[in-house]
């Protein structure tokens, strides 16, 4: 009899009633309170960090950063890059740690993004050198060879041969090294290893060699070229510049030393994140183009009566301050960024080395040393060479 009587949770206006309520409050929750509740916790600055606007200078008026948003929003570069870490999906492995909301409080309007057709730029600073910057964005692919980035020429001006930034890409590069400033140490941390890890040195092969001659097209050109002289479409911008590796010989070991490391201070990238097979390829190739200068470098050191001259000058001008006695820089001065170079692990043409002594290496420590000239250059290029650790590379 009562068969036919419904009860009232199968009622089609009390199913849609729950239903409708249901799903409204599950969305309220999970899009509203949720966020809410997760992001409130990150309203505030920290302490530590003083609660004023990046963007303006102590008058109000719109500073260096401030101008270089406005030039990152006129030219449109959120429709491919998003400024928000994510707690989801290994982000802070990638980019940093995740966003907090209070690190936005003055991007009105935000420039959180849409899309990544590039990488996500809310953790830029302490990523690249300003160096770096203003390459990439004169022409992405002088720095990333294989970049589909758009090139930005109208924010630079031609002098004479040379391409020079304008004061609004100037803004801009000010812009990006301010992006996640709070959390720079991190970033650096994630960024510039200081260690290097590796299982060791495989045997050198034809195949090895063929595959880094590939790699070093792919990332290398842009700043080194394609025959490694430093004269890339990067060489306008590059201070110091793209080390010219025809002038030097390393050994493999060292190759992969620079290429895991990078070279913080200069916009040497690390190229730790590609895989320890193809990063002792790519050493294998530089070294391999090197190899012409180690039987002439090995030379001028055995000339000892030179070595001991150039001694004297290397004493008399005080470069084992930075580079040490026996061409380990002492631990203070591998601080400096760039850093001095190990003299243990190179061989240098005597070209270079006077070169080096006439310009210096300008965007570094390194600075010219014009009074030492003729004799004197020479003994330093047997000097130089002599701290070579040959014991170490026992293995050609
Ligand atoms: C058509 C999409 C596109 C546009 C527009 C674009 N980018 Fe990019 N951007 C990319 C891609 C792809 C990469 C990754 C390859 C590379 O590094 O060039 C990239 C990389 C970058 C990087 C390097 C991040 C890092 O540390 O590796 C920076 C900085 C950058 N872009 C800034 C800008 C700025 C500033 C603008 C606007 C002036 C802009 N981009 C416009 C696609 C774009
Ligand atoms: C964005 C530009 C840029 C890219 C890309 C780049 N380099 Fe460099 N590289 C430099 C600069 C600049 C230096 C000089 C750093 C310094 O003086 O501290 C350098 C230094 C080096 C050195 C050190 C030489 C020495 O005696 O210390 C090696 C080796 C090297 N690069 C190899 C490579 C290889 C291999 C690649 C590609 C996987 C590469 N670089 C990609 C800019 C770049
Ligand atoms: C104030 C510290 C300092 C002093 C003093 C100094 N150097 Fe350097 N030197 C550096 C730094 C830093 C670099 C790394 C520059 C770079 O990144 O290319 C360097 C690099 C070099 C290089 C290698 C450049 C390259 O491309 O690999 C040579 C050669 C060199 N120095 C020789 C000398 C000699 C010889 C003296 C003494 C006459 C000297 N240095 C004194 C700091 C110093």
């Amino acid at each position: 009899m009562s068969a036919t009587k419904e009860i009232a949770a199968e009622k089609p206006m009390f199913v849609l009633l729950v239903a409708g309520f249901g799903f409204f409050l599950l969305s309220f929750v999970g899009m509203g309170l949720g966020p809410w509740i997760s992001l409130s916790a990150t309203m505030d600055p920290p302490k530590e960090i003083a609660d004023a606007n990046p963007y303006r200078d102590e008058n109000g008026d719109k500073n260096a950063a401030g101008r270089g948003r406005d030039v990152y929003i006129n030219e449109g570069c959120w429709h491919c890059h998003s400024q928000f870490v994510r707690p989801v999906a290994n982000e802070e492995f990638r980019y940093g740690p995740v966003s907090q909301a209070w690190e936005s409080m003055y991007d009105v309007p935000n420039t959180f993004g849409t899309r990544r057709i590039g990488p996500d730029l809310a953790r830029e600073a302490g990523r690249r050198s300003d160096d770096w910057h203003y390459a990439h964005l004169w022409n992405p692919r002088s720095t990333v060879p294989r970049s589909i980035m758009p090139k930005y020429t109208w924010l630079f001006e031609q002098q004479g041969e040379t391409w020079v930034p304008t004061e609004k890409a100037k803004d801009l590069v000010a812009y990006l090294q301010g992006l996640g400033i709070a959390k720079k140490e991190e970033v650096r941390k994630l960024v510039w290893p200081t260690r290097v890890v590796t299982a060791g040195a495989p045997i050198a092969t034809e195949a090895h060699a063929k595959r880094g001659a590939e790699l070093f097209a792919k990332h290398c050109i842009g700043c080194h070229g394609e025959k490694g002289d430093g004269m890339g479409l990067a060489k306008d911008f590059l201070k110091p510049s793209a080390a010219d590796i025809t002038t030097r010989y390393l050994p493999r070991e060292e190759v992969f030393r620079v290429l895991f490391m990078g070279s913080e201070g200069s916009s040497m990238p690390s190229f730790s994140e590609l895989t320890e097979k193809d990063l002792w390829a790519l050493a294998q190739y530089v070294h391999d183009m090197g190899k012409e200068v180690r039987k002439p470098a090995l030379a001028l050191a055995a000339n000892t009566a030179a070595v001991e001259r150039g001694r004297e000058v290397y004493r008399k001008n005080n470069c084992a301050s930075c580079h040490g006695e026996n061409g380990m820089v002492p631990p203070a001065m591998e601080g400096l960024k760039p850093a001095p170079k190990h003299f243990r692990d190179r061989l240098y043409t005597a070209d270079y080395i006077k070169k080096v002594m006439a310009e210096g290496r300008p965007g570094t420590a390194m600075a010219p040393f014009p009074k030492i000239k003729g004799q004197e250059l020479d003994d330093l290029a047997a000097f130089l060479n002599s701290l070579f650790d040959r014991q170490q590379y026992k293995e050609e």
